[in-house]
């Protein structure tokens, strides 16, 4: 059996999205598979390379549904659900590993090589009225959080988490840290290291003035453009350096950029994924003991500990919700690096 749903598809790398109605699988007697009732589809930077094809995942066959960030109300469950009843509440957890691997076990699921994500390989994603979860081990509850602000946690929140996290531990107390590149997962990032470090020094850096003003908003003690970052640093660090970057940005250009203001044994933590490689200098790197270090999702233990976080007014989503037919303008919107936040898609 099968549940009709809309979905905005990409049919065409690039081209606009179109109305396609899909056919979502209904979870089984003895199955952990659960249907969802959209909620709200953050729209991550992600998906604006795989819509112009520019980053090809296994079992992505257009047509295909985007929508990696999803929240949304149960609706129907598979004999094996316990812990889950129609109409709960739930964050999906984007990364499907397989559950039985090494990784998987030990509860790192975003490292598992058979890792399947929605709205990017094997499963359409949430661009839809429905989905489908392969298992209720993905679903953390929402509890009383709107659907549309519970969305972007399931990525945005939940990346930020475990980025900020690794920057802390590699980090004294009460030190610099760059936030490199501001947009829907940065936004989480200033608002995670206020409450989880509230001595951390916050510069924020980004092209762009409104992102700047939205950062300083937010909590950042200084937000500047990348030319200034050199100055800024020597003067709030007497020249001694940064401790720890994290770059939501992801080009030669930011780590080349960052590296030159590590402090002896700093690190960028690697968030985003806007060019084809990184670079770092070998004598910098070497010489002064620079790290990077990769950084993908976050585990499903970061996700609840992020939700709750939400849930308890510690940090904001700051969306802006879109119609789902209003996709292709939300697109380009996020194309122009027009949004502050995240734009939201509720069906
Ligand atoms: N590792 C993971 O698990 C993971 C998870 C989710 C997303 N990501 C990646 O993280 C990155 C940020 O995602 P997001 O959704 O927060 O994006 P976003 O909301 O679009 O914000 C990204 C910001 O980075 C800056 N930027 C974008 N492209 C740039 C470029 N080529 N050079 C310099 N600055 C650039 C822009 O700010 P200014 O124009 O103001 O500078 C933009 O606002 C993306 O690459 C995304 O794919 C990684
Ligand atoms: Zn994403």
């Amino acid at each position: 059996m099968t549940v009709k749903s809309k979905s905005m598809a990409v049919v065409e790398a690039g081209k606009p999205l179109m109305p396609m109605e899909i056919e979502v699988t209904e979870p089984g007697e003895g199955d952990r598979g659960v249907v969802l009732k959209m909620g709200g589809a953050g729209m991550c930077r992600t998906d604006l390379r795989l819509w112009r094809g520019k980053e090809p995942r296994p079992g992505y066959v257009l047509p295909f549904v985007l929508g990696h960030e999803n929240a949304g109300v149960v609706y129907e469950t598979g004999g094996g659900v316990e812990a889950f009843k129609r109409g709960d509440k739930v964050v999906v957890y984007a990364v499907w590993g397989d559950l039985t691997c090494r990784y998987c076990r030990q509860g790192y699921v975003m490292l598992c090589k058979n890792q399947k994500i929605p709205g990017q390989s094997y499963y359409y994603g949430g661009y839809a009225e429905y989905m489908y979860v392969p298992d209720s081990s993905f679903l953390v509850g929402a509890g009383d959080i709107d659907l549309a602000e519970a969305a972007p946690l399931a990525d945005a929140g939940v990346t930020s988490y475990s980025a900020v996290k690794k920057a802390l531990s590699k980090t004294e107390p009460g030190s610099l840290l760059i936030l490199y590149g501001v947009g829907g997962l940065a936004g989480y990032a200033i608002q995670l290291v206020k409450a989880l470090a509230p001595a951390s020094k916050i510069v924020a850096v980004s092209r762009r003035k409104e992102k700047l003003e939205w950062a300083m908003e937010l909590g950042a003690d200084e937000g500047i453009t990348p030319e200034k970052l050199r100055e800024t640093v020597d003067r709030e660090t007497h020249g001694e350096g940064a401790g720890a970057a994290v770059d939501f940005v992801g080009t030669a250009e930011s780590t080349m950029n960052i590296e030159k203001i590590l402090e002896g044994g700093g690190c960028i933590i690697e968030v985003g994924m806007e060019g084809e490689n990184l670079v770092m200098p070998t004598f910098g790197t070497t010489v002064w003991e620079h790290e990077l270090i990769g950084s993908n999702y976050g585990t499903i233990e970061e996700l609840a500990a992020v939700t709750k976080m939400a849930a308890d007014g510690k940090i904001n989503s700051y969306i802006v919700k879109k119609r789902l037919s209003d996709v292709n303008e939300a697109i380009e919107g996020l194309d122009r690096g027009e949004v502050l936040g995240r734009y939201v898609l509720v069906p």
